[in-house]
Formats: C-alpha cells, structure tokens, sequence
C-alpha cells in the first residue's frame, strides 16, 4: 500500500505533446464529483503543461458551463459529431480561460444521442471516432460522463484506455460500484481490450467524521491501491467555484481544495496514468 502522506513529485515539463491517454470520468450515481474532477483535474494539469481536452458528455453540460461556455446557445456540440461522419472536433472545440485547457461542449441536444445511435452501425464507437483526428494534439482528454451505464458510457468506455471512479465518502457510496466495474469489464471483453481501470478518487470526504474514516477503509479493503491515496475533502469551496464558471485552481488557487486536484495531477503522473 503507498504511503498516504507521501507526496508527490511535481512533474518534469514535456518537451511535446501526444498521443493522448484518454480518461472517461464514470460513476452512474450523480452528484459524486465527475464534473468537479473533470474540470479541476483538467484545470491541475494543463498548470502542468499539459494539453488537456475535456470531453463534456452530459446532456446537462456542466462541465462546459463550469468551465464558463454557454452551451445551450451553441448551435453544433459533441452531439452533432457523434452523429455527422463528416463533422470535424477541431470546428467545435473552444478553448477555456486556462491556458492548455480545451473543452468540447454539450448541452441538450445530447440527450437524443443516446437514442439515435442504437440503430448506426458501430454505434459503441462513435465517440472514439470523433476523437481520432485530435490524439496527437493533447497530453490527456479527460471524458465527463453522465450519470448512467447506457449507450453514452459504453461510448466513454469504448474510446477511453482508463477509468477514474469518483466515489463520494457516503455509507451506501459502494452499492452500484459492483455493476460498474461489470460494465467496465464487459466493454473490455468485448470491444476495447486495453481499457482498464485507473482507479478510485475518494470525493467530499470529510476526515473529522468516523463515518467518512469508515467508509475510506472499506473502500480500501475493496479496491486495495487502486485507491488513490489523494482524497478530495467536502468544501463549499466548489460549489463556489462552478457559480464562478471557473476551476478551483484559478478561482481559489491556494484552498485546500485546489491543492488536492494539482496533487491528484501528481498522483495520475507518478503512476503513468498521465504524461
Ligand atoms: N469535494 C466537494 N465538496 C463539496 N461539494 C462538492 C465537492 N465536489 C463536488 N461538489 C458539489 O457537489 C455537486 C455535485 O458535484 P458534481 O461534480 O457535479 O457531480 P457529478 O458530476 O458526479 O454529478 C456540485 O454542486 C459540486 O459543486
Ligand atoms: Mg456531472
């Protein structure tokens, strides 16, 4: 087990960028820390020098909307690349007020995908196509999935080479975990060999409890190290920080909260996860 309280080295600069890892953000249940991991993560690294792509791949767009684009006036988003063969990334990525940091935007009209691809031929790989021509362009491309195991996820799934589980320090936190990691090995069974699981972000953990130390430890026991030994404490911080339409790390750079995501940074390279 590594030690907890280690830190982590701050990683060596790139001398260029690509192929991108592509990380999907996955948990079925809502409202454990995607879209806040999503965003912070991309935020901490691209302060790394990385190239980093956000992939917002939620109908409701928060990670667009975090990240201050108004998505729901936008006419072409990651809906119409996932359904126009022809349609080019590279005319619907906008850039975001952090330098490094792109992100490709979703607002509603993603919601119809779900349905509309179930009778396109290779309908699990629409997402990695989209993604192809844009791979050499960025160190990492961090996916934030909606809530749900359905054909989007399996999309997320399919293009991805890593899975980054958030998992709220919640007593019932484990229940849905067993059917995600069965979705997880059933695309890589069948469509994508290489995916794997990166491993298990404990989010709005709060230590002074028994309850959030409990639960730490039974995740713990469940996943041994791939548990990352970062955890992500439970701040207004970021709530704050999303009204804001910014990450933590430039809304609130020297919080706790923004320290935690650079240390997750850290984490993700030490453990070649990311460049
Ligand atoms: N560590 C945290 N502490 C407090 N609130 C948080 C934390 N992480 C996320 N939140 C808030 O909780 C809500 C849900 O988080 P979000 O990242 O949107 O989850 P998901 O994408 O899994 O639905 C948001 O309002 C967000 O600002
Ligand atoms: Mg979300």
């Amino acid at each position: 087990m590594p030690d907890a309280d280690a830190d982590f080295p701050v990683p060596a600069p790139l001398d260029g960028h690509g192929p991108a890892r592509i990380i999907a953000m996955c948990n079925q249940k809502g409202g454990v820390g995607k879209t806040t991991t999503t965003i912070n993560l991309g935020a901490a690294l691209a302060e790394y020098g990385r190239r980093v792509l956000i992939v917002d791949f939620d109908p409701q767009g928060a990670a667009s909307a975090g990240l201050g684009i108004n998505a729901h006036e936008l006419d072409r988003t990651i809906y119409n690349l996932m359904m126009e063969p022809r349609a080019d990334v590279r005319e619907i990525i906008e850039h975001t007020d952090v330098e490094g940091l792109d992100v490709v935007p979703a607002n509603i009209d993603l919601s119809a995908a779900e349905v509309q691809l179930v009778s396109e031929v290779a309908r699990e790989q629409a997402l990695a196509r989209v993604l192809r021509p844009v791979l050499d362009d960025y160190d990492v491309i961090l996916i934030d999935c909606q809530p749900s195991l359905g054909l989007l996820t399996v999309n997320a799934l399919t293009a991805a080479h890593g899975v980054l589980i958030p998992l709220e320090a919640e007593f019932f936190a484990l229940r849905g975990v067993a059917l995600l990691v069965e979705s997880i090995e059933r695309v890589q069974d069948r469509i994508n060999p290489r995916l794997r699981i990166d491993g298990i972000l404990a989010t709005m953990v709060d230590l002074r409890t028994l309850h959030s130390r409990e639960v730490i430890e039974r995740v713990r026991e469940a996943f041994g190290d791939k548990v990352y030994t970062t955890m992500i404490s439970r701040t207004v911080k970021f709530p704050d920080a999303s009204v804001a339409t910014e990450p933590i790390t430039t809304y609130a750079p020297n919080h706790p909260g923004a320290e935690a995501y650079r240390r997750l940074a850290r984490e993700l390279v030490a453990r070649g996860d990311s460049a």
